[in-house]
């Protein structure tokens, strides 16, 4: 990364997502902006921000991020609430809007809804005026209406297929045995989007649809477009727990059980050290 376009950024909360060592790991971030190359124009220093850095670093006191990484943070979070939006809402909205490009009136099924992605993405859906059927097990299916999804699937108690038929959409987290029955509940013409798998071009075929794997990419514009959902109270973050630096292990356990309920967040500086 060239100096000049770079921002250090301090006061930082962090969620990790992944590691590929030897990076430091950490690929959300919010805090403020401490120094700016010559060549940031949009930021200044002292600007509260908040984003998903490509090159991680995020466990740390201070990190580096390009301006098409970041955004103003919203005002109405916290720093601890910012720093467990980004990579999850940007990846629920290249996969709902970019990818299967979901508009008003369509029906998506959103599997792993309780966990960090499908949180964001029933809310993106329904303020995209979508219908959602999204599944968890029994423990979050108020989250799930909470949200606001129009059907909560238990998975450990009901199959998808018997609720969720001709879809428009399917937002698909889990892969495997989920993924692969999933195809069947898409109507002629509709889209599945995996985060987790590489889709079978042979079932595609099969049932007259199409799909992506996601690969979730930094983009402060959408992240702008987020963060206005989040002041217009249409996604709100769901952190179920803040972890001090001195607890990363933990932390780390607990996202590697893959039943987070929404996300978990480690603090980095305390709140208000963060200006
Ligand atoms: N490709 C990309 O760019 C990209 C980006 C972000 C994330 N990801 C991947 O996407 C996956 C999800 O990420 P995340 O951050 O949302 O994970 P997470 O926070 O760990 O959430 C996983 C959620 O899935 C639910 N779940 C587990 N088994 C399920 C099943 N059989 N059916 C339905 N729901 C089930 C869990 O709910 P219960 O506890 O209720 O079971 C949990 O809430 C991860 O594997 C992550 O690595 C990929």
């Amino acid at each position: 990364m060239n100096p000049v376009d770079a921002l250090i950024v301090s006061g930082k909360y962090a969620k990790e997502f992944g590691t590929h060592l030897p990076l430091t790991p950490g690929y959300d971030i919010a805090g403020t902006v401490e120094q700016t190359g010559a060549k940031i124009s949009k930021l200044k220093v002292g600007d509260p921000i908040y984003g998903y850095v490509l090159w991680g670093g995020g466990f740390a006191q201070y990190d580096i991020a390009t301006e098409a990484e970041v955004a103003i943070k919203p005002k109405s979070l916290s720093y601890a609430e910012a720093a467990s939006v980004p990579l999850v809402a940007l990846t629920a909205w290249q996969a709902l809007i970019d990818a299967a490009k979901l508009s008003a009136g369509q029906t998506v099924l959103i599997h792993g809804g309780s966990g960090g992605v499908g949180t964001m993405a029933i809310q993106i859906a329904k303020a995209r005026g979508a219908r959602v059927i999204a599944t968890a097990s029994t423990a979050n299916q108020d989250l799930l209406q909470e949200l606001g999804a129009d059907v909560a699937v238990d998975y450990t108690k009901q199959k998808f297929e018997d609720v969720a038929r001709d879809v428009d959409v399917v937002l698909d987290s889990v892969g495997k045995d989920t993924l692969a029955r999933s195809y069947g509940v898409v109507k002629k013409g509709g889209f599945i989007a995996t985060l987790v798998a590489r889709l079978n071009q042979s079932e595609l075929d099969k049932h007259g649809i199409r799909g992506a794997s996601i690969s979730v990419k930094p983009d402060a514009n959408e992240l702008d477009e987020i963060t206005r959902l989040i002041e217009a109270k249409k996604i709100k973050p769901v952190v179920t727990e803040v972890f001090p630096l001195t607890e990363v292990v933990k932390a780390l356990q607990q996202a590697a059980t893959h039943h987070t309920r929404g996300k978990i967040v480690l603090e980095i500086a305390e709140e208000t050290q963060a200006r």
